[in-house]
């Protein structure tokens, strides 16, 4: 017999007959010759409920089922009377496949805070949140791979090692098979210097150059110590990349692309959302729905630091030209200003990596940023610097080598085009379709500063 998912058989439009079911006790509950479980099998948030008899064949079985045992049920699936359910299970045969000692498996039925359940992040999924935190994760994936693919976006896989710090932030992760404290990069693996990725983009834009419309979708890696609830070591990034596009198309992108892959959360993820709406964040699911209805505001960065001046409040870091956006700024911004998205564009060139292309005004570059409420910085991006003198002469004034980027150079040495590209942190978007507030709580084992348990 075929395994029947949860899923399936709440959803059912007719009585499924006999069915097997596999999955984890959730609850046992006793009445008078009659036990109650409640069986999760992962595949949609909702539990089974399942009866077994004192009079029937399942009942022997039923000795050591407690909360977190794996068990197989084979039974009748009919009609409920009970009220909030529409189908049940009852049980002919069973068997436990795993027991979970109920004096020491973690997860009783309770709530539990999210900090307890960082610490047994390998048991988590099994608890309602989490199990909908990583369904919601998975249909966002795909649906990143659904909107490049129907707009005719080729994915490239650019590599995890490598020689070259793309924002030139110097957060990189070494690689290397070198003895602790042996230096002789010569001797080591790749004989040079190697680090974990903090962006796929410069290997993305020559495919972007012979290819036109490109995205990359992987692991970044960040050894920035920012113990914030939006930073992580490792974390998922986006990054499409388009040739023969300026820095309005990219906006244009960056804000079609944001509301698409809500859209598409929204419609397919309705159960396990509400979950967040009811437990995380009330006003959630509105939130989401005039986002994706209401333009994104879009407003430069020198009209930022005005309104900002402006607003006639403390702030802990005072807004100033030339200087980044702070968190408090960017959430003043997106919350309580425009109340919605942002994008900031058009940013001192003195805050930004090398390859943005510069303005005429000779102080600011085509970059934008997007801000979301709650989350502030989503999406980063930028039109590219083309004209291969512009180029040169910028990474001089920053001490980059040429020599290192000679690959690079080429692309704006042989049929250079004008070109724009953009990163989304995937975590960020899903702080903000779920409402999590720590970027711990929505990927599967998060790295963070002393952090690398599991
Ligand atoms: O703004 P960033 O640094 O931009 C880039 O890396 C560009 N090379 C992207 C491009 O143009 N192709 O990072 C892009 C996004 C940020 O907006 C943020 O959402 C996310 O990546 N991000 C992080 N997410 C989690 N933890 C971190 N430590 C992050 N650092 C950046
Ligand atoms: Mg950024």
């Amino acid at each position: 017999m075929d395994r029947t998912r949860v899923r399936r058989a709440l959803a059912a439009t007719e009585a499924l007959g006999l069915v097997l079911i596999r999955g984890w006790a959730r609850t046992r509950r006793e009445s008078k010759g009659l036990v109650f479980l409640e069986i999760n099998d992962g595949s949609c948030l909702g539990n089974l409920q399942v009866l077994v008899a004192e009079d029937s064949a399942a009942w022997g079985g039923l000795g050591e089922v407690s909360t977190g045992a794996a068990l197989e049920v084979v039974g009748r699936h009919q009609a409920s009377p009970a009220k909030g359910q529409a189908w049940e299970l009852h049980a002919e045969g069973l068997r436990v496949l795993g027991v979970a000692d109920p004096e020491s498996y973690p997860l009783q039925k309770k709530r539990h805070g999210d900090e307890f359940l960082r610490t047994i992040a390998h048991l988590r999924p099994r608890t309602n949140k989490y199990g909908a935190m990583f369904r919601i994760r998975s249909r966002a994936a795909l649906a990143v791979h659904e909107f490049f693919g129907q707009r005719g976006f080729c994915w490239v896989h650019t590599p995890i090692i490598t020689g070259s710090d793309c924002e030139g932030a110097g957060e990189m992760f070494r690689v290397t098979t070198l003895p602790p404290g042996e230096v002789d990069l010569a001797a080591d693996f790749f004989g040079r210097q190697a680090g974990l990725t903090v962006s796929g983009q410069l290997e993305a834009e020559p495919f972007a150059l012979a290819l036109g419309d490109v995205y990359t979708f992987g692991p970044t890696f960040r050894a920035e110590n920012s113990n914030t609830p939006r930073h992580a070591a490792e974390f998922w990034m986006i990054e499409p990349e388009m040739a023969f596009a300026d820095l309005a198309d990219d906006m244009a992108l960056a804000e079609d692309f944001t509301k698409d892959l809500t859209r598409r959360v929204l419609a397919d993820c309705g159960e396990d959302l509400a979950l967040f709406e009811r437990f995380v964040q009330p006003g959630l699911l509105a939130g989401l729905a005039a986002m994706v209805e209401g333009p994104f505001e879009r407003v430069s960065y020198g009209q930022a630091i005005d309104i900002l001046a402006k607003a006639g409040r403390q702030w802990e870091y005072a807004p100033q030209w030339g200087a980044d956006l702070q968190t408090e700024h960017e959430r003043f911004l997106c919350e309580e200003y425009f109340r919605r998205p942002v994008i900031v564009f058009d940013y001192p060139k003195q805050i930004k990596p090398f390859y943005m292309r510069q303005n005429d005004d000779g102080r600011t570059v085509a970059a934008m940023d997007l801000l979301v409420p709650r989350v502030g910085e989503l999406i980063g991006g930028s039109q590219r610097e083309e004209r291969l003198g512009v180029l040169e002469a910028r990474m001089g004034e920053l001490g980059l080598s040429a020599e290192d980027y000679w690959w690079y150079l080429d692309t704006r040495r042989f049929g250079s085009a004008p070109h724009a590209g953009f990163g989304m942190g995937f975590e960020r978007f899903l702080l903000m379709i779920t409402g999590a507030g720590n970027i711990r709580d929505v990927i599967a084992y998060p790295r963070t500063p002393r952090h690398l348990g599991f």
